[in-house]
């Protein structure tokens, strides 16, 4: 059974025509998979369907066999992770620290698992000496790196990345690559969208390309 099914999905935004029509794609928690195509063409959207933000105008979505449209938002955010194209959209907390353990309070763990989760990915994430400042302090690829530390602590089995490396150096988009290489060596799933070809090409074991509305892989 595939991890994440998409099923004949169409969607339009109320009132205005098929953004995206008769979509169809399996992904395994397993790789990393690149989405890419034009600006505009339906990708942010697709991603926001795939956890459940957006509900699609007809056919279906299942998770572990699943149809996500029974699912709450929580449960289907414990399976898969998503990150914002914009880091800042999800981080609300005081400190660093806090963004991290925030999710895992919320999922009731034992305050010193919490406390060891969260010393354990400061440094993974390479923000250890950054603990106490403020998120929305921090410049660009630190943001992000906390944007992805706070959702993967949670520990979800598919990671949903919207164009990770906006804003990103060279130095700072190869540490995201290496990070991307370390969540899938743990068996987990990485699903990217970008159009930064590069980074694709380097990172991306499949690549999905939308197009007016259809889905197609690349190499087919
Ligand atoms: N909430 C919304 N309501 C109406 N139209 C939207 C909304 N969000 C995005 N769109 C439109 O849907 C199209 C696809 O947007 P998006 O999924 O963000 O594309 P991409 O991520 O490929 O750049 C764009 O024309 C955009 O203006
Ligand atoms: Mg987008």
């Amino acid at each position: 059974m595939a991890f994440m099914e998409l099923l004949q999905v169409s969607f339009s935004y109320r009132g205005q025509k098929q953004l995206l029509n008769d979509i169809n794609f399996s992904i395994h928690n397993e790789g990393i998979t690149a989405l890419t195509g034009p600006n505009g063409i339906g990708k942010t959207t697709l991603s926001k369907l795939m956890v459940g933000m957006l509900v699609p105008t007809t056919g279906h979505i299942t998770l572990k066999g699943q149809d996500i449209s029974g699912m709450t938002l929580a449960q289907i955010g414990r399976l898969v992770g998503y990150v914002f194209q914009n880091p800042e959209k999800q981080l609300f907390c005081p400190t660093v620290s806090e963004e991290i353990s925030f999710g895992l309070q919320n999922l009731e763990l034992p305050e010193h698992d919490v406390q060891r989760l969260v010393k354990e990915n400061l440094p993974y994430f390479e923000l250890e000496h950054l603990a106490q400042s403020f998120p929305l302090q921090l410049s660009e690829g630190e943001k992000r790196r906390l944007a992805i530390a706070a959702v993967l602590v949670l520990e979800p089995e598919l990671l949903v990345l919207d164009e990770p490396t906006t804003g990103l150096d060279a130095y700072r988009k190869h540490l995201l690559g290496e990070c991307l290489k370390k969540i899938v060596a743990s068996e987990r799933g990485v699903f990217m969208i970008s159009h930064d070809n590069n980074f694709i090409n380097r990172y991306a074991s499949r690549i999905l390309i939308l197009e007016n509305g259809r889905l197609k892989e690349h190499g087919c």
